[in-house]
């Protein structure tokens, strides 16, 4: 299946077969994550697989009852870690972006420019713009996620509305299953992303029209 395919046929899918995923599909889609691009190549993300039916039962009461999230066979929690920003962490990914010949910089440049500049040091324009940064690289890294699922054949949903950091809802249950999934200081749980071998073939699902999202030149002047 060619890229152009795979996000034509994407639906978001909220039935799953009772069977267990072929782990060298389930790999694939996690390696798309993974190789996502991210600002800095900060890669502020953490990709936990949980197949766990207690707590798969306790994500369905932390979305306020989602229950599709415990029938799929696993569900990738997106975990954004605000550490990743810290400066000695994008210090040391810039300097490998150097090494790889992949920006045009030098380490003076990364210590006497990149980590002061007002845009490019993120971590100094606080701690809400850090979060909107990870959310930004977060959602490039399911959107990859979701184009290989397609291509592996599986069904994903990407699910958002549940207590964490962001809602603010549910927060004791919240932060038991944070605990309990092992998240270190900084890490949120931003997305949660139930898949399996799809239950059900949904149709086209409604997107606005071409010319209202996309201009040539200047806004309302069609491409
Ligand atoms: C960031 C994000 C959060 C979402 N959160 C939820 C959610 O909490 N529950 C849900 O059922 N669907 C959720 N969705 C799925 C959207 O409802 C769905 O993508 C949209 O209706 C378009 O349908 P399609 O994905 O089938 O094209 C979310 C999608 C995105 C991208």
């Amino acid at each position: 299946m060619d890229a152009t395919e795979a996000i034509h046929k994407w639906r978001s899918i909220r039935r799953f077969k009772d069977e267990k995923i072929d782990e060298g599909a389930l790999r694939a889609v996690l390696e798309a994550g993974r190789r996502a691009p991210s600002w800095s190549n900060v890669q502020p993300w953490h990709f936990l697989v949980i197949e766990d039916a207690g707590m798969k039962e306790k994500l369905v009461a932390l979305s306020r009852g989602m229950a599709f999230l415990a029938k799929a066979p696993a569900v990738i929690a997106v975990c954004g870690d605000l550490t990743a920003w810290d400066k000695p962490k994008v210090r040391k990914v810039l300097l490998e972006l150097i090494d790889a010949k992949a920006i045009p910089a030098t380490e003076q440049i990364v210590d006497q420019f990149m980590l002061k500049d007002q845009i490019l040091a993120v971590v100094d324009r606080g701690p809400s713009m850090v979060l909107a940064r990870t959310f930004e690289q977060l959602g490039i890294a399911y959107g990859f996620m979701a184009v290989e699922a397609v291509n592996q054949g599986l069904g994903m949903c990407i699910v958002g509305a549940f207590g964490n950091e962001i809602t603010g809802a549910l927060e004791e249950l919240y932060q038991g299953i944070k605990t309990e999934l092992g998240l270190r200081e900084g890490m949120h749980i931003l997305a949660l992303l139930p898949i399996g071998i799809p239950g059900e073939t949904p149709g086209p699902r409604p997107r606005k029209d071409f010319n209202e999202v996309v201009s040539r030149g200047k806004i309302g002047t069609a491409f």
